[in-house]
């Protein structure tokens, strides 16, 4: 599959603040790809470095398998900052200018104020419109000239639940034509229900790529005991699924790679000759993952 972003080794340095910190990354064609990470891990810094707002301290980024040039920059459409609208203009007009600035026809500005779902309002002054509709208006303007590459930081910030639903559904709209999209979020949930990829940022730096399914699979826990802590801690090592193992008080925590069943876990020692005295499954949420993986990065 096409590389339409490859990132390599970047780093951004603020004073004493590493804010990216030596960070690799590919993202290829047709990817809806998550940049998750919590307040300050270096999301929008890693946005503005490959959308060349800032420039990094080492590294390198190639759009589309070249060195980031004009034309590569047409290729992409962003909303990185809460986007300056003239409050005056209708949302056509403020398209209009956008499309001069961007050296464009008018005829796409009709397609995505429909896509946005702006066209009913698309003759009322930008001031008149509300949080959302803003928010909608800049994903409009990023749209204009059907860019092969959507960059969006934060996109559902501030957004009340319908809001959120609108963007989402937007997004996979987008995606679902084709479009790359890369989405800078610290929300789980919203790089769950719309990346197909994702990379967990901690502090400037990548913890784990990969798929999303993969990557923020949920690994279940069992809470286990037996008169005997030892054999059982040895023999639950040879479990296929087994993937770790904490001591608790007169107990042990086990964590498995995918999902099992306590049945099938009770059989699991019984064969190994040990019985189990206890034996409560724990299952974790996602974000209590989330969590853990930044905690286990400290
Ligand atoms: N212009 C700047 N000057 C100084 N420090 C900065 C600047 N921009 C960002 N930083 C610092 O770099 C780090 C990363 O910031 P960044 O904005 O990239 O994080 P973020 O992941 O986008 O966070 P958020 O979720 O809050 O948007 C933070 O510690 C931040 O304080
Ligand atoms: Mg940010």
């Amino acid at each position: 599959m096409e590389t339409v972003l490859a990132i390599h080794n970047i780093s951004k340095r603020y004073g004493k603040i590493q804010a990216v910190n030596d960070l690799s990354l590919e993202v290829k064609k047709g990817q809806v790809f998550g940049i998750l990470g919590p307040n300050g891990s270096g999301k929008t810094t890693t946005l503005s470095m490959i959308l060349d707002l800032i420039r990094a301290n080492s590294g390198s980024f190639q759009w589309f398998g070249a060195e980031p040039s004009k034309e590569s920059r047409k290729r992409i459409g962003s909303v990185i900052e809460s986007p300056n609208f003239f409050p005056y203009l209708s949302p056509v007009n403020n398209l209009k200018i956008v499309a001069d600035i961007k050296n464009m026809g008018f005829e796409d500005i009709d397609r995505v104020l429909r896509l946005t779902m702006l066209y009913d309002r698309r003759n009322t002054r930008f001031k008149t419109f509300s949080f959302g509709m803003k928010q909608r208006l800049a994903v409009a303007s990023a749209l204009l000239g059907n860019p092969d590459v959507l960059i969006l930081d934060e996109p559902t910030n501030g957004l009340d639940p319908q809001g959120i639903a609108h963007i989402r559904e937007l997004i996979l709209q987008i995606a679902g034509q084709g479009t790359t999209i890369i989405i800078a979020s610290h929300l789980l949930d919203e790089i769950q229900k719309i990346c197909s990829h994702v990379a967990v940022l901690n502090k400037g730096k990548k913890l784990f790529d990969g798929k999303v399914s993969e990557v923020l699979a949920i690994s279940d826990s069992f809470e286990l005991a037996s008169d005997d802590l030892e054999s059982l801690t040895k023999a639950i090592r040879s479990h296929p699924a087994f993937q770790s193992v904490t001591p608790g008080e007169g107990t042990v925590q086990i964590y498995f790679k995918n999902v099992v069943n306590p049945a099938e876990l009770n059989r699991f020692f019984f064969e190994q000759g040990i019985t189990l005295t206890h034996l409560s499954e724990r299952k974790r949420s996602l974000e209590q993952h989330f969590l853990e993986l930044l905690d286990n990065n400290k």
